[in-house]
């Protein structure tokens, strides 16, 4: 059921300063950054060939990672995302085994315009987790 690694989520307190980090100290290929106001953050992709990292930055009041930033100033790893093939199945699959998803349950659309949904830390061994379908 689950494929390649998509993307690692870094939640950070400064975009530009991380995008620099990473394009200049790291000499990662970075976007521009991307302004994804329905899901209240600011994204920079950082391009590693065979998975992203994606740094993402409060946009706007009620960011969901504002209270993540809150508890962990300095940033941090805030969720990883994993490809599937059938989002519906997987997410019948996981709740069937105990796994919450976030939200209404229903998948939404993601940062990159494919249909996502979240998994609940708690039963994700304390890491958030993004099932892409792709
Ligand atoms: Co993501």
């Amino acid at each position: 059921m689950l494929g390649r690694l998509n993307h690692v989520a870094i939640a950070v307190p400064d975009l530009g300063i991380a995008a620099a980090r990473y394009a200049e100290t790291l000499g990662a290929t970075v976007s521009e950054a991307v302004d994804l106001p329905e899901h209240g953050v600011q994204v920079v992709f950082v391009d590693l060939g065979n998975a992203k990292v994606e740094l993402l930055g409060v946009l706007g009041e009620g960011s969901p990672i504002e209270a993540f930033l809150a508890r962990h100033p300095a940033g941090g790893m805030h969720h990883v995302c994993y490809e599937v093939a059938d989002l519906a199945a997987a997410r019948d699959r996981l709740v069937r085994s105990g796994a919450r998803v976030l939200g209404s349950g229903e998948q939404k659309i993601g940062a990159h315009g494919k249909p996502v949904l979240f998994l609940h830390p708690a039963e994700m061994f304390g890491t958030l987790v993004e099932l892409e379908e792709v």
